[in-house]
């Protein structure tokens, strides 16, 4: 697809990103905020215990980086107003029922919202016990 095709799929969309603070899933988020600004939303599922540590996650281990910089620099001291616009960090986990989003509220916003789901949760340090990836995959 070309990059026009994509610019144009992605306007007003709802995307739903898991692994959020995952290295694949900063890049995507990134790039989207910067090619397509008139996306609708993202949300993204970070393991968190509520909304407030996954925004702090998001925060940290996502705009904090260099990855953001082009970022900072368009929208300058507006950026955490761009950012809360358009970005809905959600605790969860995807081995959990619903993804473990735990207000019912925001779940039902989300089910009937989201046009597309990107997964790029994944277990990539390679200790997790052979068995249980078994399990996840079978269940
Ligand atoms: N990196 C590459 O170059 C590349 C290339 C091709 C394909 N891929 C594939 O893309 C996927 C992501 O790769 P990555 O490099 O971005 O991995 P990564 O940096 O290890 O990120 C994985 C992300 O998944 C999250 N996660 C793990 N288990 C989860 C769960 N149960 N619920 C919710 N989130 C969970 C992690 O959260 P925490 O921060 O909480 O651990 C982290 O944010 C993998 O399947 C990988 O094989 C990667």
């Amino acid at each position: 697809m070309e990059l026009g095709g994509i610019q144009d799929f992605l306007d007003k969309k709802t995307i739903l990103v898991t692994g959020a603070t995952g290295f694949l899933a900063k890049i995507l988020v990134e790039k989207i905020l910067r090619v397509q600004p008139n996306v609708n939303k993202l949300y993204l599922l970070v393991r968190a215990t509520d909304a407030v540590s996954a925004l702090q996650r998001f925060n940290t281990e996502t705009v904090a980086k260099d990855l953001f910089k082009v970022l900072k620099e368009k929208y300058d001291t507006n950026l955490q107003k761009f950012l809360a616009e358009k970005v809905i960090p959600v605790a969860g986990d995807i081995t959990c029922e619903n993804l473990g989003v735990k207000d019912s509220s925001l779940r039902e916003e989300m089910w009937r919202d989201v046009d597309v789901v990107v997964n790029a949760a994944a277990s990539t340090n390679f200790h997790e016990r052979y068995i249980l990836c078994t399990l996840t995959v079978f269940l």
